[in-house]
């Protein structure tokens, strides 16, 4: 069964307490929270005091917050201490990767590395056993309701070799473009966790699409 990660950046952010308790009654495994820096990416979202607030409004929530931002080793005890369980950062944003996957960790944060379209798996060859999580951007991170990039899948195929192969329970989660129409094909690659934004708040009935998407095997 897929895990699946709603994206909030496609919600109400008036309403964003209401909006990710909604989800999580609704079967939400993870709540993907994006945070954007106007430079890693063309666009800003939110930092960690909104991470608080959101963790204070439900306590429940298992909050996958994906660092869309340049130096994320700056912040990232401020977001473990807003209340983030999992922290991503991308491995074109740190000179230094290992040592970010180091300070993650030591935040007691699950430990995650995002990769975009752009950057192949072999990236991760000597720090991938130090991961709980690859992130795979199907899109060109910083908005959502973006159509997906093909080359994704068989970079998911040869990432899930490379876990597979060395026995690691590394998660991959894909990021981008991810609808009810192609949802199977990222699991059929060898993905685990599903990010969807527009996928699951475009949807006429939120529970039914995040019930459809966890159903995919
Ligand atoms: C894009 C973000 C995604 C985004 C996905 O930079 O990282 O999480 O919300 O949105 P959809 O599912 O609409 O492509
Ligand atoms: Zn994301």
């Amino acid at each position: 069964m897929a895990i699946v990660s709603p994206s909030i950046l496609s919600a109400d952010f008036a309403r964003l307490g209401e909006e990710v308790q909604n989800l999580v009654d609704l079967g939400a495994d993870w709540i993907h929270c994006d945070v954007m820096d106007g430079r890693f990416v063309p666009n800003i979202t939110f930092g960690a005091p909104v991470i608080a607030h959101i963790r204070r409004a439900v306590p429940a929530a298992f909050l996958d917050v994906h660092l869309m931002i340049e130096e994320p080793d700056r912040y990232l005890q401020q977001f473990r201490d807003a209340g983030a369980d999992q922290l991503t950062v991308h491995a074109e944003a740190t000179r230094h990767l290992h040592r970010s996957i180091q300070a993650t960790a030591a935040t007691g944060a699950k430990t995650g590395v995002s990769l975009n379209p752009h950057t192949p798996e072999t990236e991760l060859e000597y720090v991938l056993d130090d991961l709980d999580l690859v992130l795979l951007m199907s899109v060109n991170p910083g908005f959502g309701g973006q159509s997906l990039i093909e080359s994704v899948f068989a970079k998911i195929e040869r990432l899930r070799k490379m876990i597979d192969d060395r026995g690691l329970p590394t998660l991959i989660e894909v990021d981008g473009g991810v609808k009810m129409h192609n949802a199977q094909r990222f699991m059929d690659a060898g993905a685990h966790a599903l990010v969807s934004g527009s996928g699951i708040f475009g949807a006429d009935d939120r529970g039914a699409a995040i019930a459809a998407f966890k159903a995919i095997v």
